[in-house]
Order: structure tokens, then C-alpha cells, then sequence
């Protein structure tokens, strides 16, 4: 795992599109899982910014979103379908074609969701998948206790997710009682994980994601478990952490450069 401590909020989101930008160099028909949330928000302003000013290409992309509320059509204002599209997708040159994003009024869900895993895999398998954190230290809608070996499914949301998300709702009972999820065993099979978190609401999930055991209750632990997985946070988000980890090499790990010297310690 490599961590990296930015100064703020704008240092993170580029920092986060500078790797998204390498790898969809590298690979022009990147397969891309995307995030929600206020988080990501900076990333995708700041994508939008190398498509309009520097030619970025998203015209062979595939996305995957990592999730959507159960009952909420995709016009609604707070359906994650409206989100992607008004935060990114109108911006760029993706071909609506190769966007997936789960669908929360599907009446067969559990098709639904072998379908989204099938598509995945038929795509090939993600290359990078962009995660934030909640509060509590739920990955996409992996409320703590979300197996290890989940995949995409409904998952219940905690009252304290549903208090977190209450902002964008009128009141709390409007959040949705309900998510379709990617899963954690789905996410981990992504080739590079990228997690972000600004903030200090956010130290103590961030905290048991890169230190803590890995454990159930806290499901961004689980990234632990991957061998190619970027935490980008700034100074706020990693103020509970108890070891330096930023390395002056930081660079040649996050873009797979050669190092010479002294190697990283990247475990
Ligand atoms: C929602 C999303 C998560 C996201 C989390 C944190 O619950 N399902 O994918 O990471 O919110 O959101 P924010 O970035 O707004 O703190």
C-alpha cells in the first residue's frame, strides 16, 4: 500500500487525476470504476479540465460506478446515475455506450447485479477503481460487516450512513433504506485501487483502513489486502496516522517509473 499525504483538498484531486490520467495514457481503453460522494468532486473537475485544455481522450473508457440507492430513477436529483452525469459525464467525451452505472429501479436485483458483475468481467476486469471512505469506513456501500468475499448485491445502509448522506436530502427520511453495491470481493479484483479522503471527519476511518486490523468493521481495511493500492489523503485525513508514510519515492511507485537507488518501502 502506498499512502500519500497532500497538503488540502485541491493537492489530493490533482494528485488522484494525475493517476487516472497516467494509466488512461498508458491504456486508452482503460476500464475505470468511479465513485460518488463529495470527494471525488475535485478528481473529476480536474479530468474534465485535461479533457477540455489538454485533448485527455475518454472515447474508449469503460466505467463502472461502484454503486446506486435502491428506488431512486436516474433523473432524481440525488441519484448517483444524475451525479456521474452532471459531475462528469457531460464534460468528457465518454461513450455513453461503455458507462455502467447499477440501475436502483430494476425490479429483478439480483439478476441486476450478476449482470453488472458479468459485464465487468466481460469487459475484462477493472483496471483502476477510484473509492472514497465513509465515516464509519464503508467502501462504496460496504456497510461495516460486508464480507470480504462480497460482490455486487443490495446492501442495507446504516442509520449512520443514512445521517452522513442526510445532506443531500431534504431530511433524513427521504435518504434511500437501500443500495445496490459493488462488493469487496468485486472491488479488490481491480487491478489498482485508488482510495481518497479529505477532512478530518474522515482520520478515524482512515486511520483503521491503513493501520487498523483488518476486520470486517471497518471494510476499507480490506484494501490491505490488495497489492496495488494508492491511499492519496491530505494532512487533515491522516492526522491519526502513526507512521511516515509518504516516501521521497513516492512518485516512481504511483507511476510505475524505474527507481534507482535505495528502494521504497512499499509494503
Ligand atoms: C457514499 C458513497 C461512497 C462514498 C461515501 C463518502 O456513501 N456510497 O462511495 O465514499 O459516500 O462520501 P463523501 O466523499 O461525500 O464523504
Amino acid at each position: 500500500m502506498l499512502v500519500i499525504i497532500k497538503d488540502d483538498y485541491e493537492a489530493v484531486s490533482q494528485e488522484a487525476a494525475r493517476l487516472v490520467a497516467d494509466r488512461l495514457h498508458k491504456k486508452p481503453s482503460l476500464v475505470l470504476g468511479l465513485a460518488t460522494g463529495s470527494t471525488p468532486l475535485g478528481l473529476y473537475r480536474e479530468l474534465i479540465r485535461m479533457h477540455a485544455d489538454e485533448g485527455l481522450d475518454f472515447s474508449k473508457v469503460t466505467t463502472f460506478n461502484l454503486d446506486e440507492y435502491v428506488g431512486l430513477p436516474p433523473d432524481h436529483p440525488q441519484s448517483y446515475h444524475r451525479f456521474m452525469r452532471e459531475n462528469f459525464f457531460d464534460h468528457i467525451n465518454a461513450d455513453p455506450r461503455f458507462v455502467h452505472i447499477p440501475d436502483g429501479m430494476v425490479t429483478e436485483i439480483e439478476a441486476h447485479c450478476q449482470w453488472y458483475e458479468a459485464e465487468i468481467e466481460r469487459s475484462g476486469g477493472i483496471d483502476l477503481q477510484v473509492l472514497g471512505i465513509g465515516a464509519n469506513g464503508h467502501i462504496a456501500f460496504n456497510e461495516p460487516g460486508s464480507s470480504l468475499g462480497s460482490r455486487t448485491r443490495v446492501k442495507t445502509l446504516s442509520r449512520a450512513t443514512r445521517e452522513d448522506n442526510a445532506r443531500f436530502f431534504r431530511s433524513i427520511d427521504e435518504v434511500p433504506r437501500h443500495a445496490i453495491t459493488m462488493g469487496i470481493g468485486t472491488i479488490l479484483e481491480a487491478q489498482d485501487v485508488l482510495l481518497m479522503a479529505c477532512g478530518d471527519q474522515k482520520a478515524a476511518a482512515i486511520q483503521a483502513a491503513v493501520e487498523g486490523p483488518l476486520t470486517a468493521s471497518a471494510p476499507a481495511s480490506m484494501i490491505q489486502m490488495h497489492r496495488n493500492a494508492f491511499v492519496i489523503v491530505d494532512r487533515a485525513a491522516a492526522s491519526r496516522l502513526s507512521d511516515e508514510h509518504a516516501t521521497a519515492l513516492e512518485e516512481a511507485v504511483l507511476f510505475r517509473r524505474p527507481i534507482s537507488g535505495s528502494h521504497p518501502d512499499t509494503a
